[in-house]
């Protein structure tokens, strides 16, 4: 995959990994459809913490859930783990917050493990997006060409017809030139509510989710994280911070982003090797959701390694659910 593998990200640590996401995905499950985000949430975010801080690591979260005063936990800067390599962090314990209230398709906890300094800190504001799965020539689309170009510049290197092309966007106001003018090039737009790490991941499986193309502006933090994925399954990714007033542009300079206008590669969001854990909380078309049985709780996560391009499916039966219950 053209990244170096590197001894920090020892494989033994993918176990780790995907507790952090199973505990989160677990906790976020029981308030799936309850209709309360903020309880989803601070539950996916204390699974998340309570496992970090288990793992064998030295981990700094660059890519988390606030600042320090706004959350408790997994603020940025926080150090996590017992002790190990030196590692970047980014977790989203819970991505796609409104689908686990609504009990919608595609909620998912979401953890990249990185060598220390390699992730793009990035502040919480919003990012352009443009991103294709493996297969194409490089730069054969990009945020610098028109949602028309992209989409013809696609469906050439595909050798299909620009109607054979789907584009995934997040279903915004902000969205509707956006959409018009994927539609005006002849292509299909499938629109989703939330969760754009889910629809960018999607790209690289077109045959099983039917999308080409996810084109569209939503959180930054998604971005890196969906970025980290793109570097473990291959495919092509930019993504431009969104710094439209003096103060974005100021926290985006305190983080070290000296080019505010700056369109980032995958590569310049996620530089070295990482390994990424996403397990599914609501049923969806990447990830199963948590299941709920009598005797036992039933996970499904994907895990992911840059270097390797290795893609694991694990599926996990967790009997120990008195941890989980008395735990939460
Ligand atoms: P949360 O899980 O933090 O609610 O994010 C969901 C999400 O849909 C992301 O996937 C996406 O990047 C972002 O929100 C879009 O932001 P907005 O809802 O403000 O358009």
């Amino acid at each position: 995959m053209g990244v170096r593998a590197t001894p920090v990200l020892d494989r033994r640590l993918a176990i780790d990994l995907v507790s952090v996401t199973e505990r989160a995905a677990v906790a976020a499950a029981r308030w799936r459809g309850r209709g309360d985000e903020p309880a989803a949430d601070e539950a996916a975010m204390q699974g998340a913490h309570r496992e970090l801080m288990r793992t064998s690591i030295s981990g700094k979260i660059v890519i988390g859930e606030g600042v320090l005063g706004e959350v408790q936990r997994l603020y940025l800067g926080e150090a996590v783990g017992v002790g190990g390599a030196d590692l970047d962090v980014a977790v989203d314990a819970l991505e796609g917050t409104t689908l686990c209230a609504k009990n919608m398709a595609g909620s998912i906890s979401v953890l990249v493990l990185a060598e220390r300094g390699s992730l793009l800190n990035a502040p919480p504001v919003y990012m352009e997006k443009i991103a294709i799965g493996p297969g194409y020539p490089q730069g054969v689309v990009s945020l610098s060409a028109t949602p028309g170009e992209n989409i013809a510049a696609l469906a050439k290197a595909r050798g299909v017809a620009t109607s054979d092309i789907t584009a995934l966007v997040l279903d915004r106001p902000r969205h509707s030139a956006l959409i018009e003018a994927i539609r005006t090039a002849g292509a299909s737009v499938k629109l989703i509510t939330d969760g754009d790490v889910a629809g960018i991941i999607h790209t690289t499986n077109p045959r099983e989710s039917g999308v080409d193309i996810y084109l569209g502006t939503g959180g930054a933090a998604e971005g890196v994280l969906a970025a980290a994925a793109l570097r473990c399954l291959g495919g092509q990714m930019e993504g431009r911070l969104v710094l439209d007033t003096d103060a974005k542009r100021k926290q985006a300079k305190a983080l070290g982003i000296r080019d505010p206008s700056k369109v980032y590669s995958a590569q310049d969001m996620v530089s070295g090797d990482c390994l990424v854990a996403a397990t599914g909380v609501t049923n969806g078309p990447l990830l199963n959701g948590v299941r709920f049985g009598r005797d036992t709780i039933e996970t499904d996560t994907l895990l992911m390694r840059a270097a390797t391009g290795t893609l694991r499916r694990i599926a996990s039966t967790h009997r120990d659910l008195e941890r989980f219950v008395a735990e939460g």
